[in-house]
């Protein structure tokens, strides 16, 4: 990093400062690890309301309308995450640009996806989401950060249920081809 590029760090970092007992380590690790997880959490939100409005097939009305309460759900956890991390002195996603270089959950620009491969798809999803929010779990426990932990074990909480939800919706036992 050039002389340059840290005194505009310090910078930000002091106008944008806020009053913690947290470690700078954790408020770094934390943040850091809350905006890649915003990222994602944005990225799988849009793909469901895309799953949403590109529904199709005899199941529509049920599946549509479950992947939007999906959507609400995710959508619901955008604000506290960005507001965690700034409650603890961190910064957070400022651009869809910056969603796009942080998202680990893949896009679906596909002109037309079957309704169970959409659903088998947001279900691996989130449960990806739910081993990412884990391992950020992981970070506050080692820095005592129990507020965000806290949050976090509701998040995971609904995201379980949105992958067994998924999960049902998806699993074929009589393999009946609907
Ligand atoms: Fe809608």
């Amino acid at each position: 990093m050039t002389k340059h590029q840290s005194a505009k760090e310090a910078h930000v970092r002091e106008k944008l400062a806020t009053p913690t007992d947290l470690k700078p380590e954790a408020t770094r690790d934390i943040s850091g690890a809350l905006s890649a997880l915003l990222a994602d959490v944005f990225a799988l939100y849009l793909k469901t309301k895309n799953f949403h409005w590109h529904m199709s097939g005899r199941h529509f009305r049920d599946y549509h309308l479950l992947l939007d309460e999906h959507g609400d759900q995710l959508f619901a956890m955008t604000d506290p995450i960005a507001e965690r991390a700034r409650k603890i002195g961190g910064t957070t996603i400022r651009s869809i640009g910056q969603i796009a270089r942080q998202q680990r959950i893949a896009d679906n620009d596909a002109e037309y996806v079957d309704a169970q491969d959409m659903l088998s798809e947001l279900r691996d999803d989130n449960q990806r989401l739910v081993t990412s929010m884990r391992q950020v779990h992981n970070v506050c426990d080692e820095y005592g950060d129990v507020a965000t932990a806290s949050l976090l074990e509701v998040w995971i909480d609904e995201s379980e249920r949105r992958v067994w939800f998924l999960y049902e919706a998806t699993r074929n036992p009589t393999g009946a081809n609907d």
